[in-house]
């Protein structure tokens, strides 16, 4: 324990500066015979790989807001998108996909030249999809710990656990990685049982210590800046937040499962944020 205190100091040191500055279904189909807002989703992600346009259809045509900086604006930049792709032999599954009111966020494998896990979020409005965030990591791994960054569990449960499961997550954040308080890490973990899906960091409260100093003393400190969503359905949730990697501006994504009010298991997608000089629309990152 006391070298589990070592690591916490560590990173609490490099992190220190920078610091200061509803309703769902659990499968993807709906019973009525019209696809569901996950199963939407789904077929829309899916047309990256088939070149059929026609989930196209599920975006709100007038009013469509991209958050992918890569991607030009509204349904036009998507479509250009899947057309690029379009003989490439790109594939891309959906492993898990979860549902909180007009969110939707799904994390997703794909070989999209070359290979990335994806999480991507898209928000709902009178049944069509009116803006898209996403986040994409080269896929390596396994981890020390023998975890690749999407296998574990797939479902969700405690349905009814929904908001406390949020407010856990975000309770969290706001103490730990954006107060940069680590003496209360221990609080949201039981003992030092974490399945960890970060492809270089191990399993349980140490080893996510030890990555965190290993990510540090290699010149890139994980930093947590400003919290900008959390989704959750029932034992999941996500994070999207904002900050910095060494001194480089990035996105992280962020799911956890819960079990019994604590941390049990981790999975997350870390992007570098591009200069604004590269974005291929105007709507920014978040
Ligand atoms: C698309 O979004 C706009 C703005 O919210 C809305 O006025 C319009 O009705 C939507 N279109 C459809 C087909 O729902
Ligand atoms: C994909 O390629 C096929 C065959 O060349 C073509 O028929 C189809 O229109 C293309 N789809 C898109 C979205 O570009
Ligand atoms: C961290 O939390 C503990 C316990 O609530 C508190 O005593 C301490 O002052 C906090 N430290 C910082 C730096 O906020």
């Amino acid at each position: 324990m006391a070298q589990l205190c070592n690591y916490f100091l560590l990173a609490a040191a490099y992190l220190a500066p920078l610091l200061q500055s509803g309703s769902s279904t659990s499968s993807g189909y709906s019973n009525s015979g019209s696809p569901s807002d996950k199963q939407k989703v789904i077929e829309l992600l899916k047309s990256l790989e088939t070149g059929d346009t026609k989930p196209l259809s599920y975006l709100n045509a007038t009013n469509f807001i991209q958050h992918n900086l890569a991607l030009g604006p509204g349904v036009s930049g998507f479509r250009a998108f899947i057309s690029a792709l379009n003989g490439t032999g790109a594939t891309i599954n959906t492993v898990r996909i979860f549902q909180e009111g007009n969110f939707v966020f799904a994390h997703s494998v794909s070989s999209v030249f070359g290979a990335f896990v994806s999480f991507d979020v898209f928000r709902f409005e009178g049944g069509l999809i009116v803006e898209h965030w996403d986040n994409s990591q080269a896929n390596t791994g396994p981890n020390p710990s023998g975890h690749t960054m999407t296998d574990g569990p797939t479902q969700a449960t405690d349905l009814d656990k929904t908001e406390q499961n949020k407010a856990l997550i975000k309770d969290f954040f706001d103490t730990v990685f954006i107060g940069g308080n680590f003496s209360q890490l221990q609080h949201y973990f039981n003992g030092n049982i974490e399945i960890q899906h970060n492809p270089s960091i191990a399993d349980g409260l140490d080893g996510l210590a030890a990555g965190l100093a290993a990510f540090a003393a290699a010149g890139r400190a994980i930093s947590y800046t400003k919290v900008h969503q959390i989704h959750g359905e029932g034992n999941f949730v996500l994070v999207m937040s904002e900050g910095l990697l060494g001194s480089q501006p990035t996105g992280y994504y962020d799911l956890f499962r819960i079990e019994n009010g604590k941390v049990a298991e981790h999975w997350d997608v870390i992007q570098a944020i591009p200069p604004q000089s590269e974005w291929k629309n105007p709507n920014g990152k978040w």
